[in-house]
């Protein structure tokens, strides 16, 4: 494991991505700390500090109270739209466009990576972006997404959501069952596709990027494994130490927003 200077530890980890024949970025919370998200276990502002995931994250929960859960995820859902994605996000989205041996696997559901890559996209108009939408993959869903608690109906919606009543909650236009966030709860399975495409992703890849992440959420803190097994490298980025730090080659202790725009940096050299 490689320690020294940040800027030492980051050049010889850039130096590592550039050579890489397949690159897996496995973001958490702490990318989008930087663009004013609350993280989920910060000591002090986690979310997790002020609820208890089993009052709000779950399907009993849902079952019992589905006004309180939609009030904690309106008021998430509005601090996200108010957030905009930060340059660890940007840098994450120039890389997926200029390399297509590069893939996003994030557990986050605030949308910030897909925003920064349609921006990105539009600046960079010649490339594209059809490609590397594919190649993120949403583990944990996308809170501005809301599905059927019953049917398989499915929409994109950034509106505000009146919790004063069961009444006046979102409903399914379908089967008119209670609509909610297209997230995955505490309890419930992965979807098996997405997961299974970031395995073997991380399988084939040479270099596992880690940021943001206090990897202790399974199955997403095995992905890095994947790749360890598989005879390839991971760098960790996060101000802390996290199980997964003794796996990793190479430690960046600085926050997102700050590293990964210097280690993903010089991107067009790869293409
Ligand atoms: P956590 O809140 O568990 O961890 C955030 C990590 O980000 C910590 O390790 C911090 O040290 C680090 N961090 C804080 N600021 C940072 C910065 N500026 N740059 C880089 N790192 C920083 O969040 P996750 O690991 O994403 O699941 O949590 C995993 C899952 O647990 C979430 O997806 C969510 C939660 O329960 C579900 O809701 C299913």
């Amino acid at each position: 494991m490689a320690e020294g200077r940040p800027s030492d530890v980051g050049l010889e980890a850039t130096q590592a991505i550039r050579r890489a024949r397949g690159v897996v970025i496995l973001t958490g919370a702490g990318v989008s700390a930087d663009s004013g998200v609350p993280t989920f276990r910060d000591p002090v502002e986690g979310l997790w500090k002020h609820y208890r995931p089993e009052d709000l994250a779950t399907p009993g929960a849902f079952q019992r109270d589905p006004c309180l859960v939609w009030s904690w995820y309106d008021m998430r859902r509005q601090a996200v739209l108010d957030c905009h994605p930060n340059p660890g996000h940007y840098a994450i989205a120039r890389f997926l466009l200029h390399r297509n041996d590069a893939v996003l696997v994030t557990q986050n559901v605030d949308g910030l990576h897909a925003r920064a890559l349609e921006e990105v996209s539009t600046q960079e108009k010649a490339r594209g972006s059809s490609g590397a939408q594919d190649r993120m993959l949403h583990l944990h869903g996308d809170i501005l997404t809301l599905r059927c608690s019953r049917c398989s109906y499915r929409e994109r919606n950034r509106d505000r959501v009146d919790t004063s009543s069961e009444a006046t909650l979102p409903s399914c236009r379908t089967c008119g069952a209670l609509l909610r966030p297209a997230v995955v709860w505490f309890g419930e399975m992965l979807d098996q596709g997405v997961l299974n495409a970031a395995f073997e992703a991380a399988a084939r890849a040479q270099v596992c990027l880690v940021a943001g992440t206090s990897a202790v959420v399974h199955p997403a803190a095995s992905i890095p494994q994947a790749t360890a097994q598989g005879g390839g490298s991971i760098v960790e980025v996060n101000p802390e130490e996290t199980p997964l730090s003794r796996l990793a080659q190479w430690q960046i202790r600085e926050g997102a927003g700050v590293a990964l725009p210097r280690i993903l940096s010089g991107v067009d050299e790869y293409s």
